[in-house]
């Protein structure tokens, strides 16, 4: 099938469906200047034990470019804005097609694009959480960045866990953390995620490698359940197999490609 053909067929699928589920990875935020992890070029092929033990290995394996590695990180987070993909899925929400978008992405790029229902199950890099009260708290990112780069620049010898020492109290009293989950944590959301898989009629899969657990086991589940899944990357991936339609290209120019012959389907 030709690229148009297979937008086409999205955007028939899409009309067709009502119950509709976008699971990201990286790769829809890459558009906006963030790296993807597993690709050349990116974070864990650069610093391959974050592979297996994510920031917090990557930073106590390499403690002298900690915090250039992790500044890097957080600039890239700061300067991030929302790419056509992410807003995209926003047209489809206020369309009336897409319920409920899981992300593995920590970058909070779907909420601020305006997405409403939005499931992080590696949280969120741009929130703090109260290991006390548990209590969620995003901060304006300026302010936010501008302490974090503060404390890893006083920090003599910076760990992810020497970082979060240093990060002020809850109102509670309580110590925080930074509000992402680290490799061997519980991820979050975990239980509405697989229920929004279950459910849905059709599950759009827009720029992951696959390849985490147990996040990648959620397009399976929802293609053991009937959905119809569509997957949008430049490369395949290990869930390529349980694709329907399968369009390489990037979902920062496809999605919007998308949405476009929808609002033709809507005014036939
Ligand atoms: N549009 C769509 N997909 C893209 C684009 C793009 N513009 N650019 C790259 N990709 C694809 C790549 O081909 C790859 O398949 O995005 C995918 C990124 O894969 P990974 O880097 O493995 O990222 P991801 O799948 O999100 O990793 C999952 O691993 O380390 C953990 O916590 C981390 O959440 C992350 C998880």
């Amino acid at each position: 099938m030709t690229k148009q053909a297979l937008i086409q067929k999205t955007a028939d699928s899409i009309y067709a469906s009502r119950q509709i589920v976008a699971f990201s990875g990286a790769g829809i935020s890459k558009e906006s200047g963030i790296s993807t992890y597993r690709e050349p070029g990116g974070l864990w092929d650069r610093f391959p034990e974050g592979g297996s033990g994510g920031m917090m290995a990557v930073m106590r394996n390499h403690p002298e470019q900690a915090p250039q590695i992790l500044l890097e990180f957080l600039e890239t987070l700061q300067k991030a804005t929302p790419n056509p993909g992410h807003k995209a899925l926003v047209d489809l929400e206020q369309m009336g097609y897409l319920q409920t978008i899981i992300t593995q992405n920590v970058d909070n790029l779907h909420i601020s694009a305006g997405s409403s229902t939005v499931y992080e199950l590696h949280g969120n890099f741009l929130r703090l959480k109260c290991l006390q009260c548990e209590r969620q708290q995003k901060n304006h990112p300026k302010e936010y960045f501008s302490m974090l780069t503060q404390i890893i620049r006083s920090i003599s010898s910076l760990t992810m866990e020497s970082l979060f020492e240093h990060l002020p109290r809850c109102d509670c009293g309580g110590k925080q953390r930074i509000d992402f989950v680290g490799f061997g944590e519980s991820v979050q959301q975990l239980n509405q995620a697989i229920s929004a898989s279950e459910n849905c009629n059709l599950m759009l899969i827009l720029g992951t490698s696959g390849v985490v657990h147990p996040a990648a086991m959620l397009p399976v589940m929802a293609k053991k359940n009937g959905a119809f899944l569509i997957e949008i990357n430049p490369e395949k991936s290990s869930l390529s197999g349980y694709a329907d339609l399968f369009i390489k290209g990037q979902s920062g120019k496809i999605l919007p490609l998308v949405v476009d012959a929808l609002k033709k389907n809507k005014a036939l």
